[in-house]
């Protein structure tokens, strides 16, 4: 059983809103880094009174003091859910953790899907990376701070799971079905696979944005992923 979260990466609130009008069954969404810059905290407040829970998905990486206030600002807001970079150190992460005291679930962005080894290598000063391992690694860093689970692609939950206990959350984006656009992900997996390696929510955008009956999209995904959508 997992949830699905809907990413919704669109211009601009009023988008959102419609989109939403048409996903009744929908209990999460995600709010990223340009909508939350272009609508700022009205917009989660619409969303909460909506009785949505809200993944804040803003990545943050910064010092522990400023991370744990933006995580205290983010629980007067009513967010469910939101993201630090695990590179940002033990001490930001246990900072983060001890501000949600268990009011919103932090978990921590591994490394980026974005990267391939090579730019990860770069990107950390090394001559060659093991991306998974490196996930592996980070994942068992964030749940030692006490965080409440990690951010991965679909192809390591199954080894993450093994790292992060029964318990923990593990947050999933590059879902696509057999016949969807990929677009810009490189290492996606179906919703049943992503569950089946132990997946608790996934995060799901342009398949659901994108198609023409977006309702009928989310249901479908609701059901591989043998959510519960009420
Ligand atoms: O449209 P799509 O289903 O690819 O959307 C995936 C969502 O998950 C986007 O909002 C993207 O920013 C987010 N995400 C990701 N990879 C990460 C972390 C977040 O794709 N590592």
């Amino acid at each position: 059983m997992a949830e699905v979260i809907v990413a919704l990466d669109l211009p601009g609130g009023s988008e959102a809103i419609r989109l939403l009008d048409r996903l009744p069954e929908a209990r999460w969404v995600k709010v990223g880094s340009i909508l939350m810059t272009r609508e700022g905290p009205d917009l989660i407040r619409v969303l909460t009174d909506r009785g949505l829970r809200v993944f804040l998905d803003l990545k943050w990486h910064d010092i522990p003091n400023t991370v744990a206030e933006a995580v205290a600002s983010a629980c007067a807001l009513g967010v469910s859910m939101a993201t630090v970079h695990t590179l940002g150190g033990t001490r930001m992460m246990e900072a983060a953790a001890e501000a949600a005291d268990g009011r919103l679930g932090v978990v921590g962005v591994t490394v980026l899907t974005s990267h391939d080894a090579v730019s990860y290598a770069r990107a950390v000063g090394r001559r060659e990376a093991d991306l998974a391992r490196e996930v592996e690694r980070q994942s068992g860093e964030a749940m030692r701070a006490g965080l409440a689970g990690v951010v991965c692609s679909p192809q390591e939950v199954a080894l993450v799971r093994a790292v992060v206990g029964a318990e923990a959350w593990i947050v999933v984006p590059g879902i696509r079905g057999h016949g969807d656009t990929r677009g810009d992900q490189v290492r996606v997996a179906t919703a049943a696979e992503a569950v089946a390696a132990g997946a608790t929510h996934l995060v799901v955008g342009r398949p659901i944005i994108q198609a023409a009956d977006p309702s009928a999209v989310f249901r479908g995904l609701l059901e591989e992923a043998q959510c519960i959508g009420s």
